[in-house]
């Protein structure tokens, strides 16, 4: 009989799969979610064993983890050039363009993984849509000049025909903050057709500071799925 695979063995497989792609001694870029967690549990495991890794992360709540576990971090300025970058993502189509920032870490993963020579993400089979869009986009802002950004980013998306409620993110006493202090607006555009358009207008908006958008960055991503791993290449 075969044995369903919930949702956490899911992201464990595909945490274990990426594993193999580190080598001792590497400088590693380290995501963030709760797929990346996995991928920290299992190193540090293999770090305990005596494997070397200098770990960059991409956010404060990863390095708690990586702290928390012992696998030894070092900032992106002691370390301006990394190996690999292992990360998860909210959604990715077959050419291996992403939606992240769910977990409102965009702005850093984005930095970490431009630092990288490689990036691999790691994700389940459902976050594999066959356009961008389905998740709602994270766009990180600044405070200053909310309600203008918030505008400028709506005349964007109608010049694009793209339409779709824009939320900005809450936390629980307040706006949401990001580890770099600032807003994030949510939008939901729905099918994204041009990824790239929206991309370069979204980076052209003077309150835009990012936005989860990651397209040709990605080299490779390993999906889980009940019936095991496979790897999408670009
Ligand atoms: C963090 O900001 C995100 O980009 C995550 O990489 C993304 O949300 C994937 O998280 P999960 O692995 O928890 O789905």
């Amino acid at each position: 009989m075969e044995r369903r695979m919930d949702a956490r063995q899911l992201k464990i497989a595909a945490a274990q799969a990426a594993l193999e792609h580190v080598s001792d001694g590497m400088r590693l870029g380290i995501g963030t979610g709760s797929t990346a967690n996995e991928f920290v549990r299992l190193l540090a495991e293999k770090v305990h064993d005596g494997f070397r890794v200098q770990g960059v992360p991409t956010s404060e709540q990863t390095a708690r983890l990586c702290m928390e576990l012992g696998v030894p971090l070092f900032s992106l300025d002691e370390l301006p050039e990394l190996d690999l970058t292992i990360d998860g993502a909210d959604e990715l189509d077959g050419n291996l363009n992403l939606i992240k920032g769910g977990g409102g870490a965009l702005l850093r993963e984005k930095i970490v993984a431009s630092a990288s020579t490689r990036m691999i993400v790691i994700a389940d089979e459902s976050k594999v849509v066959e356009t961008l869009g389905r998740f709602p986009l994270p766009i990180e802002v600044m405070p200053f000049g909310l309600a203008s950004t918030r505008l400028a980013v709506e005349r964007l998306a109608a010049t694009l025909g793209l339409s779709g409620e824009i939320v900005q993110r809450p936390d629980r006493d307040g706006p949401y903050l990001t580890d770099g202090g600032h807003f994030i607006l949510d939008a939901s555009f729905g099918r994204i057709p041009d990824a790239e358009a929206l991309a370069n207008g979204l980076a052209a908006i003077a309150g835009v500071v990012e936005h989860g958008l990651f397209l040709h960055m990605a080299d490779a991503a390993i999906i889980a799925t009940a019936a095991g791993v496979r790897m999408l290449t670009a």
